[in-house]
């Protein structure tokens, strides 16, 4: 039974302001936004926060910028429903309310000095990018760094400025495939899975951090258990529908697992037992 607990600013919703809005593809906008009196949102890589539309809802929206970015924060939301369709109508200047951020994000403190398999599906970037950019920006306090993006097609990327700046990189082994190519893609076509072979690891100084669509995790994972990566040292980030966000409603509950408290990050050995997890 959780904790009943709840501090009064868990509850405090923030209005904050939308600073810029951009289209990154015909479903996803970006959105970068500033708290009140440009005050810190305080988070970890793989954090969450409640975004609010008075009399239209309240939903969970992945921080995407790393904490090493200060003064504002990032979200990509994808056009899926109500109070996302009306997210997207907004542009620079709109006020949002803001609650969080919530969550168990990624354990960095641990992940330093280890190696790093980056494997992200689709709008798993979203959540990944804020542990990416904060490893690249303290790049000495990690081992060797491995990314593995795949989605649909070319035109779903995200992110393509960026993703180009981490493929200069010499200290970042990155890699990109899409399921369907177009006749100006480079790059490989096919699923994610097909690049981890390829990939030289030390199974026990790497982790392997995965976010994607459900299917994904079960294909990604059977790869990752061949190259020999304990389970406890692969992270996964799990979505649920959520509602409070506190642990208190029981809307993302698996099995006694609140993904809202416990996760979205968890590592495998921790929900490998619990059926309906991934
Ligand atoms: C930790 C976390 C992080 C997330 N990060 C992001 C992110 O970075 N970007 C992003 O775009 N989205 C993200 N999401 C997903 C987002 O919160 C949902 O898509 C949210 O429901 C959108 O709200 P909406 O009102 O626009 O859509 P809704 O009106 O809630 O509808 C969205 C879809 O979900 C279905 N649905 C709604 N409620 C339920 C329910 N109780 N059970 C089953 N199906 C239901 C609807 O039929 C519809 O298909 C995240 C979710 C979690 C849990
Ligand atoms: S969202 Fe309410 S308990 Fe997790």
């Amino acid at each position: 039974m959780k904790s009943l607990k709840v501090k009064d600013s868990e509850y405090d919703i923030k209005k904050a302001k939308i600073l810029k809005a951009k289209m990154l593809t015909s479903m996803e906008k970006y959105f970068e936004i500033a708290l009140p009196g440009g005050e810190s949102l305080d988070h970890e890589p793989g954090q969450f926060v409640e975004v609010s539309l008075l009399g239209i809802g309240e939903a969970p929206i992945s921080i995407s910028s790393s904490p090493t970015k200060l003064g504002s924060f990032e979200l990509v939301v994808r056009n899926v429903g109500k109070l996302t369709a009306a997210l997207h109508k907004l542009e620079a200047g709109a006020e949002v309310g803001i609650r969080g951020p919530f969550g168990k994000g990624f354990p960095v403190r641990i992940l330093e000095g280890n190696d790093l398999l980056f494997i992200a599906g689709g709008l798993g970037i979203v959540p990944l990018r804020s542990l990416i950019n904060f490893v690249i920006d303290n790049r000495r306090d990690f081992g060797k760094v491995s990314i593995l993006l795949g989605c649909k097609s070319p035109k779903d990327l995200l992110f393509g400025n960026e993703l180009e700046q981490w493929g200069k990189r010499l200290d970042v082994n990155f890699n990109c495939t899409v399921d369907n190519a177009d006749p100006d893609w480079k790059g490989n076509v096919g699923l994610i899975t097909k690049l981890i072979p390829g990939i030289d690891l030390d199974p026990e100084r790497t982790f392997g951090v995965v976010c994607g669509p459900p299917i994904m995790y079960k294909f990604v994972i059977k790869e990752l258990v061949k190259k020999k990566i304990p389970d406890r040292q692969v992270l996964v980030s799990l979505e649920r529908h959520m509602k409070c966000g506190l642990g208190k409603c029981g809307h993302c509950q698996i099995n006694g697992v609140y993904c809202c408290q416990d996760g979205p990050v968890f590592s495998y050995d921790r929900i490998k037992n619990i059926p309906e997890a991934l």
